[in-house]
């Protein structure tokens, strides 16, 4: 019996398998952060794929907490609907639809990747002005943001809750708090990034005061049977910055304040960090934390082989894989690493004459 292909229950919801869809922007959303046909087809496709779980891009709680322009979003009634044939259609394939619920901070109003530009979008193109820790851009060409004050912080708070609760309105069956890569809840956490002097700075307990709300603000507004997990930046991979040893502390707090499996990524806060890519390579990090806090993790980056992924789960180094470009080159990789870790055929009956 496969580790990898062993369901996994969290709360009320069970996951036929340990494979994730990891959260990719697409940059595709049509005006005000609406999810378009690409997401149906991009997101559907992985589900028919056999991904157990599918994680969306990171969809902004409010409209100036997207990275760029062509971001999704679920700031109003209009994206719960927009969303809904969506989730619909992820559940029908059996796979459990999870929104990934984020705000930008600095880092909000970029080109997206494939544009001739980089850094920051002026407003004359459809940006806006973006908010952070404190009122340094991330890069001199990153558009300046102005520091939250505390009814600022009160209302991404607030914002992160009601989107929370229109993700379930529009059909999502669990939620990712995204509080990695240099984004803002991050920013919070880092002290590469918060200089802030207030009870949301200094120490690493006010450092994590913003996330941890956001957290227990999360849990409250979609009750005790839905999962919600968080995605962190286990290190900044700096000297000085966040450590695996804060992560663990974080990851301890986040399980308290309501928090079910933390989804171990890491950097993002500094362009100066040296990363030490490789396969797997945050793959120790998932593990770490998952032994020295006793909280379910995630492992991802570079998680490409059917016996790979079966070796982390079945070591105990994570309960659940996510696999990002690799399910982007292909969507039927959950299938086909069935096949090789020799389960019964998974794929969809539609399909079975292919075999
Ligand atoms: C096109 C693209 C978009 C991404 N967008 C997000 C995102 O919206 N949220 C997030 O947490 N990570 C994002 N990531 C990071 C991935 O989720 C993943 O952690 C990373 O690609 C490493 O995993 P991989 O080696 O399997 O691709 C993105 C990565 C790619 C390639």
């Amino acid at each position: 019996m496969s580790a990898l292909f062993t369901p996994l229950t969290l709360r009320g919801v069970t996951l036929p398998n340990r494979v994730a869809l990891a959260p990719m922007c697409q940059y595709s959303a049509g005006p005000d952060g609406l999810p378009t046909d690409w997401h149906r087809v991009h997101l559907g496709s992985r589900a028919v794929g056999g991904a157990g779980l599918i994680i969306t891009e990171a969809t902004a709680v409010v409209p100036e907490g997207r990275i760029s322009p062509q971001d999704t979003g679920l700031w109003s009634d209009a994206h719960a609907e927009a969303w809904r044939p969506i989730t619909a259609f992820i559940t029908a394939q059996g796979s459990v639809p999870a929104v990934q619920l984020a705000h930008a901070g600095f880092k909000a109003s970029t080109y997206r990747p494939w544009a001739e530009r980089r850094g920051g979008v002026p407003d004359a193109e459809g940006g806006w002005s973006p908010v952070g820790p404190g009122a340094e851009p991330f890069l001199p060409d990153y558009r300046t943001p102005t520091a939250l004050d505390e009814a600022g912080i009160a209302g991404v708070v607030e914002a992160f809750a009601t989107a929370a609760r229109r993700a379930l309105d529009a059909g999502f069956a669990a939620v990712e708090i995204h509080a990695a890569h240099g984004y803002l809840l991050h920013e919070f956490l880092s002290p590469l990034t918060n200089h802030r002097t207030d009870g949301y700075g200094g120490d690493r307990a006010g450092r994590m005061r913003l996330t941890l709300e956001v957290a227990r603000a999360v849990r409250a507004a979609v009750g005790e049977a839905v999962p919600v997990l968080t995605r962190i930046s286990a290190t900044d991979w700096v000297d000085g910055g966040w450590t695996v040893e804060d992560s663990v502390v974080l990851a301890g707090e986040l399980a308290a304040a309501g928090v079910d499996l933390v989804d171990t990524s890491s950097g993002g806060a500094a362009a100066r960090a040296s990363i030490p890519v490789g396969p797997g390579y945050q793959v120790p990090l998932a593990a770490r934390i998952r032994r020295d806090a006793g909280v379910p993790t995630g492992a991802v980056g570079l998680i490409v082989e059917p016996e790979q992924a079966e070796q982390i789960v079945a070591a105990g180094e994570a309960d659940l894989v996510l696999l990002g470009r690799e399910l982007l080159r292909d969507p039927y990789w959950p299938h086909r690493a069935a096949a090789k870790l020799t389960q019964p055929p998974t794929w969809p009956h539609q399909y079975t004459r292919a075999f």
